[in-house]
C-alpha cells in the first residue's frame, strides 16, 4: 500500500501536506483528492499481479487494488469486487451489481475506506448526513471499527435504511428535511459534539474508496474502457471516483490509452440539479426546491462536488439527464420481469436512461456500456411496492 503522498484540493489546485485526517480545502473549500507518487509504483503494481495474486493475497473485494489505496489496515466486511452481469436482451450492456456489497449498496466501498482512515487516525466519532445507505455503510464500518457513528437522515428514507443503523447500533436522528437539512444539522453541532463530518466530498477518502469501481469495472472488461458509464447521481462520489481511477490507471500503465467513457449522470425529474445544470451550461448547479422522488439516493438537492461532476462529464463528452418516476418504475419491473433483476429505483433510473439515448440516437446498440445497480432493490421494498401498488397482504 502506498503513502499518501499529499492531498489536492479539486479547484484551486492547492496541495495540502499529508498527515492527519483532511476536510476541505482551507483557501476554497473546495473537495481534496488523495494523490500518491505513482512513478515507483508503475513497475511494482502492475495489472497483472492484481488479476492473478489477489487471491492468494488474502485481500478479497475492493482491497485487491491496495497498491493504490492509501497505507492502513482495512476496515473490511468483503466490499467490492462485484458481478458485472450481461444483459440478456442488450448484448452489449452490463450491470454492475453493487446491490451485492455488505449493506446492500455501493456506499460500503467509500465508508469501508473513510471508516479504515478514521481509525488509522484515532477518530472515535463520526457523523454523516445521508439519503439512507450511506446512513447503513456508515454504521456497519464503524460498529466493525469500535467507532461511535452519528446519523442524519430524512425521517422518509426507505425502512431498510433505518433500521440497519438502528440495527449495527448507531446514533440516528431522523430529519423532518432533505439531506442538505440534515448536512446543516451536523455542521452546527460537530464542533460542540467533537464529530468528524464524513459528509460526502468533505473528506478525501470516499472518493478513494468508491474510486475502486473504476478500476474493477476496467479490468472486468479485459481492461479496456468501455464507451459509455451510466451513474445514477446524488452527491456524485462514485462519478468522480472513477475518473480519479482512469487518470491513476493511464499513468500506471494499466489501461490502454485511449477514449475515456462517456460518463453519464443519471437524475430523477423530481430532483435534478446536475442535469439542470448541465442543460444549461453552468459550472455549477443550484438548490432544487421541493426535491422529491422514490429514488432516495438521487435525492441531493445541491450536491457539494457538483462543480467536478459538471467538468467530468463535459470532458468524457457525456451527458446528464433525469427521468420521471414513472419512468424510472417501468424500468425497475422490465428488468425484473424480463432480466431477473431487481433493481434499486436509483439503479431502475439508469437502465431508463439507457433506453432513452438508445432512442436519441446519443448511444448506439453496439456502444458498450457499464450501468450501474447501485443498490440492492430488496432495501427499497417499502418504497417500491408503495409505488407499484403492492400492499402487504392482511
Ligand atoms: C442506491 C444509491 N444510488 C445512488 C446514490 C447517489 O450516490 P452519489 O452520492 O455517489 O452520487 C445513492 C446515495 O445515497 C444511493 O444510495
Ligand atoms: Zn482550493
Amino acid at each position: 500500500m502506498p503513502e499518501i503522498s499529499q492531498f489536492e484540493c479539486s479547484r484551486c489546485h492547492e496541495i495540502v501536506p499529508a498527515g492527519g485526517p483532511q476536510t476541505v480545502c482551507r483557501k476554497c473549500a473546495g473537495s481534496l483528492y488523495v494523490r500518491y507518487d505513482l512513478a515507483p509504483l508503475r513497475g511494482l503494481a502492475n495489472r497483472e499481479n492484481i488479476s492473478k495474486n489477489h487471491f492468494a493475497s488474502g485481500w478479497p473485494g475492493m482491497w485487491r487494488y491496495r497498491s493504490i489505496l492509501p497505507d492502513a489496515e482495512p476496515v473490511t466486511l468483503g466490499e467490492g469486487w462485484t458481478p458485472m452481469i450481461r444483459s440478456r436482451r442488450y448484448p452489449n450492456l452490463f450491470v454492475k451489481e453493487e446491490g451485492a456489497n455488505p449493506t446492500g449498496s455501493f456506499k460500503a466501498r467509500g465508508l469501508a475506506m473513510a471508516v479504515t482512515m478514521a481509525r488509522h487516525y484515532g477518530l472515535k466519532k463520526l457523523a454523516v448526513p445521508s439519503a439512507g445507505n450511506a446512513a447503513g455503510a456508515l454504521a456497519a464500518y464503524a460498529a466493525v471499527a469500535g467507532i461511535e457513528a452519528n446519523i442524519f437522515m430524512p425521517k422518509d428514507v426507505p425502512f431498510a435504511n433505518y433500521f440497519e443503523a438502528i440495527m449495527y447500533g448507531a446514533n440516528v436522528t431522523l430529519v423532518d428535511g432533505l439531506i442538505s437539512d440534515c448536512g446543516r444539522i451536523i455542521a452546527e453541532r460537530k464542533e460542540k459534539e467533537g464529530w468528524f463530518d464524513i459528509s460526502t466530498l468533505k473528506e478525501p477518502f470516499r472518493v478513494e474508496g468508491k474510486k475502486t469501481m473504476g478500476y474493477e469495472l476496467v479490468e472486468q472488461l479485459g481492461w479496456e474502457y468501455p464507451d459509455a458509464v451510466f451513474y445514477p447521481t446524488g452527491g456524485g462520489v462514485g462519478l468522480i471516483g472513477m475518473w480519479k481511477a482512469f487518470a491513476e490507471m493511464e499513468e500506471l500503465g494499466w489501461v490502454r490509452p485511449g477514449k475515456r467513457p462517456r460518463m453519464i449522470a443519471v437524475q430523477s425529474s423530481g430532483c435534478a440539479p446536475v442535469a439542470r445544470a448541465f442543460e444549461a451550461g453552468e459550472k455549477a448547479s443550484q438548490m432544487w426546491k421541493d426535491a422529491s422522488t422514490f429514488a432516495s439516493g438521487l435525492r441531493v438537492p445541491k450536491p457539494y462536488g457538483d462543480y467536478i461532476m459538471l467538468e467530468i462529464l463535459r470532458e468524457s463528452g457525456g451527458v446528464a439527464l433525469s427521468l420521471a418516476d414513472e419512468t424510472i418504475l417501468a424500468s425497475l419491473k422490465d428488468w425484473a420481469r424480463n432480466e431477473g433483476i431487481l433493481l434499486s429505483p436509483e439503479g431502475a433510473a439508469a437502465t431508463a436512461a439507457y433506453d432513452h439515448l438508445l432512442t436519441t440516437g446519443f448511444l448506439t446498440p453496439q456502444d458498450r456500456v457499464v450501468l450501474f445497480n447501485t443498490g440492492a432493490g430488496l432495501k427499497y421494498t417499502d418504497v417500491t411496492a408503495e409505488a407499484a401498488g403492492i400492499r402487504k397482504p392482511a
